[in-house]
């Protein structure tokens, strides 16, 4: 059957289930090839549930052996059975026990979804719809149930067995060399959150006591050999742990958590209940094979998954609609975590950033959706950056219109209300409208409308009056399927500057609703007074980036100039030195594209000056003001007609004129990088960031002996920080010590796989006219493994969505490369395949030439027969 065919599963649809499920006994004989799961269920009537109602279980590539009823085994006529489905066609009335039995094949599970193998370890991964894959079940998340897990395997061959809650018995079976374990997880959980873990790992122990004086044992499980990686993920661990009780109350509920690490994951990790199993790169790290940014991804991840322990698992959700109810709040959750522990400032350009590069382009493209979908063919990629990034920002919206107190106080009673439950987005603001006495109807659209609002703001200062008017407009553009709109509330932090950098306490303000640095802008076109203005003030809009919105307001070039020096809001001087070199840049890529001479703006080479010698700014925020909009960024705000080659070119201009006019006080800070004992802390991350970021202007200046510097970093560096961002630029400049750099980092690190992940993506980067062909020659080197979903993403996604140049190059070639990798992919794992198609999203913004080689890559994949649900729904849509 051809995968488009199956119908679209609607929110509006959604029914409550006719049966549940109490209590789940799994007994799981582990066996590389033939692993016995026999699964014994109390199952009970919902309510309302008419007589000789069938039962449905959801199957996926199973095969049943057996099914009882009471004891009693089934007759065929019965049941009927098929890989995908169980029926019973007429289960008993009173409650009943279900036994089931089924036989499946880790080793043969490519997809890395249900039970696989990953070098040798078994380990699951549940959601959202793999627990099908490992027995017949009521495989959606309102079916909540407590399970009992015994692991039966190979005493030598999997010394370690694990499951979910705490352990309850162990022993040797038997007359035989097998061993068993059985785990309780008293809490009820749907599925999704079943996991186990067998193999031979090695454990890293440590305890924390709880704010009520509870000793929790924690375990971070790891191949041999690798327990010297783990120290900072365990801090990260207990931080976090520590973190939520003090910020939210809220306290760990098992006597143990573990995590486990393992090579082959398609995502960054997972929650499963007192048992998390993460992709390594989110567990790993040492100064010699991490980075900076890897040392912050773990701290964030780990907070991550942990945080899901009360938002995803005590409180759950009731169908995969309500998805961003878990994914938004505990991105928001970690998004603080991480601010409490670094600069609050440079964690909020990071996610901004984040935002803007990955959630505004889906949302401007083809595959646009709400926060909470209304329709899906394939769940798995509804796990974007649309549920998940722009989720958080609107819980942190939440929080912004409500103030802290009444914010915290809707959590605390969503937390009282809706333990234990399998709820919804209006269950959740409904504990904010009861807390706060305000009315969310017009908020929860945040919720139901895809697109990114565009806001514009003009304003306009009557001296003889003494007032500031402020016009808005909003506007949400064209989304595919989306016919009409209304105004979104937006909650709009703002500050009116005055000459010398401070924020003017205006006497009243008409036309909207004020509270301190807030103004909520809720219609269509709104007119904003603000009376007794003493001197005309320079408005500072969207401070924080209060609202995930795309603000079009007329600065004039001397206006951003001062905010970018004087706004009291960090967050906006940074975003007013982004505005300055993006208006440059765009301006720049235009004449490139007209054959006109170009010639950068001297404005924002004065701004990089006085901001790098500004004493008041730490390191972080000095890198980060200094790194120019991506080409992406620029792509995506020319929006049509895109010419990557040009926006290059316009970008490359930009920063040699940088790297020229500043070359002396780039030295310097670059000389002045940390030296001594690595540290991953914020403090001196940040000045690596700044020093590198230096080394990347000056590596374009006409100082002499520059590749010597460059080389020489490389060589001297004592951590993968400043190793990888100096290979980095001898590579993307191909400076001629690139080669022997390659080969140095290769033969440095090539038994440390994710150290190689960035060898792989270094070269896939690289803006250099044989990229592609580079790509296809590391696909076939003896350390890229296609089905490791890291080696995947380091080489192929990496190249199609970080290398914008060559992936849209003029001959095709990297669009082809791409998507013969695509159907390669999918017969394998649809998951990491329909991934890497998503890099084709912005198809139709490109010129005429590249948008046509695009249609017809995507037009090929579309054309094959066996393409999986996951890549059909991704290039049905793409093409739509
Ligand atoms: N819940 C996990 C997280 O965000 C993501 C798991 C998604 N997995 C998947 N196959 N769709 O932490
Ligand atoms: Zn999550």
């Amino acid at each position: 059957m051809r995968s488009e065919t199956a119908p679209a599963i609607r929110l509006e649809d959604y029914q409550l289930p006719r049966y549940r499920i109490e209590t789940v006994f799994l007994d799981i004989n582990l066996d590389p090839t033939e692993t016995r799961v026999c699964t014994r269920m109390s199952l009970a009537r919902t309510a309302g549930t008419p007589d000789g109602t069938p039962l449905e279980l959801d199957g996926d590539d199973l095969s049943l052996t057996s099914v009882q009823i009471d004891g009693v085994p089934l007759e065929c006529s019965a049941y009927e059975a098929s890989p995908e489905k169980l029926t019973i066609k007429a289960p008993p009335a009173a409650p009943f026990e279900l036994i089931v039995e089924t036989v499946i094949n880790p080793s043969a599970n490519t997809q890395l979804m249900g039970l696989y193998q990953s070098s040798g370890t078994y380990c699951t991964q549940c959601e959202a719809e793999g627990f099908r894959r490992i027995t017949y079940f009521l495989d959606r998340p309102d079916i909540l149930s407590v399970y009992t897990t015994r692991l039966e395997a190979l005493a030598n061959n999997c010394p370690v067995l694990l499951a979910n809650g705490n352990l309850a018995e162990t022993g040797r079976v038997e007359g035989t060399d097998r061993h068993f374990a059985v785990w309780h997880d008293p809490h009820p959980k749907p599925a999704y959150l079943f996991a186990l873990v067998a193999g031979d790992l090695a454990k890293v122990p440590d305890r924390f006591t709880t704010r009520s004086g509870t000793s929790v044992e924690l375990n971070i499980y790891v191949e041999h050999g690798k327990e010297g990686l783990c120290g900072w993920a365990m801090d990260s661990l207990k931080r976090s742990m520590r973190w939520d009780e003090e910020t939210f109350g809220l306290e760990y509920d098992l006597s143990v958590f573990n995590i486990v690490a393992v090579s082959d994951f398609n995502m960054g990790a997972m929650e499963n209940k007192g048992l998390n199993i993460f992709n390594d790169k989110y567990v790993l790290a040492d100064p010699e094979t991490a980075t900076d940014q890897d040392y912050a991804n773990i701290e964030a991840v780990i907070a991550h998954e942990y945080f899901h322990n009360w938002t995803g698992n005590r409180i759950t959700c009731r169908d995969w609609f309500q998805l961003c109810l878990k994914e938004g709040l505990t991105v928001f959750r970690d998004q603080e975590f991480s601010s409490d522990m670094r600069s609050r400032a440079v964690k909020r350009i990071a996610d901004v950033r984040l935002l803007k590069s990955h959630q505004f382009p889906e949302d401007a493209g083809p595959l646009a959706h709400p926060v909470r979908p209304r329709t899906y063919h394939e769940i798995n990629n509804f796990y974007t950056a649309t549920v998940y990034e722009k989720g958080a920002e609107v819980v942190r919206m939440l929080k912004t219109m409500l103030g802290p107190e009444a914010f915290r106080a809707g959590l605390d009673l969503y937390f009282e209300r809706h333990d234990g439950e399998a709820t919804t987005i209006e269950a959740f603001l409904k504990c904010f409208e009861d807390s706060s006495g305000r009315d969310l109807g017009q908020f929860s659209l945040w919720y139901d409308q895809a697109g990114t609002p565009v806001v514009a703001a003009e304003t306009e200062y009557d001296p003889a009056r003494q007032s500031f008017t402020l016009s808005l407009t909003q506007e949400i553009p064209p989304v595919p399927g989306q016919k009409t709109t209304r105004a979104n509330v937006i909650p709009l932090r703002f500050g009116l500057v005055d000459p010398n950098g401070t924020d003017l306490t205006p006497g009243s303000v008409d036309g909207a609703t004020v509270s301190g640095d807030v103004l909520l802008f809720d219609q269509q076109h709104q007119t904003v007074t603000f009376k007794n203005v003493p001197v005309p003030p320079v408005l500072s809009l969207q401070r924080a980036f209060s609202a995930p919105v795309r603000l079009n307001q007329k600065l004039s070039e001397d206006e951003l100039l001062f905010l970018a020096r004087k706004d009291s809001d960090p967050f906006n001087r940074w975003q007013a030195v982004q505005t300055l070199a993006m208006q440059d840049l765009v301006r720049l890529t235009s004449a490139i594209r007209a054959h006109q001479p170009v010639s950068p703006s001297e404005g924002i080479i004065d701004v990089f000056r006085s901001i790098l010698s500004d004493g008041s700014l730490d390191a972080a925020l000095k890198a980060q003001a200094l790194t120019l909009p991506g080409e992406a960024d620029i792509a995506q705000e020319i929006g049509k007609d895109v010419d990557p080659d040009a926006i290059r070119s316009a970008r490359e201009s930009l920063r040699s004129l940088a790297g020229k006019a500043l070359s002396g006080q780039l030295l310097q800070i670059i000389e002045a990088s940390p030296a001594g004992a690595y540290s991953p802390d914020a403090e001196p991350a940040g000045q690596r960031a700044l020093a590198n970021r230096a080394l990347h202007y000056f590596a374009v200046s006409d100082a002499s002996g520059v590749s010597a510097l460059v080389a020489d970093r490389f060589k001297t560096a004592n951590n993968m920080t400043d190793r990888l961002a100096a290979l980095t630029l001898l590579v993307h400049s191909n400076l001629p010590r690139a080669a022997e750099a390659l080969a140095a980092f290769h033969d440095r690190h090539q038994s440390n796989s994710l150290a190689m992940d960035k060898w792989f993506m270094t070269q896939a980067t690289a803006p250099l006219k044989d990229a592609a062909q580079v790509v296809a020659r590391l696909m076939d080197h003896p350390l890229y493994d296609p089905s490791n979903p890291n080696k995947v993403r380091a080489l192929l996604q990496s190249f199609a969505s970080g290398n914008p140049t060559q992936f849209a190059r003029v001959d095709g070639s990297g669009f082809k490369l791409v998507a013969e990798s695509v159907l390669a992919i999918d017969k394998r794992n649809p998951q990491v395949a329909s991934r890497l198609l998503t890099s084709f999203r912005s198809w139709r913004a490109l010129e005429p030439q590249r948008s046509a080689l695009a249609e017809s890559a995507l037009l090929r994949i579309s054309s094959c027969e066996e393409l999986s649900r996951d890549s059909r729904d991704i290039v049905d849509r793409t093409l739509q």
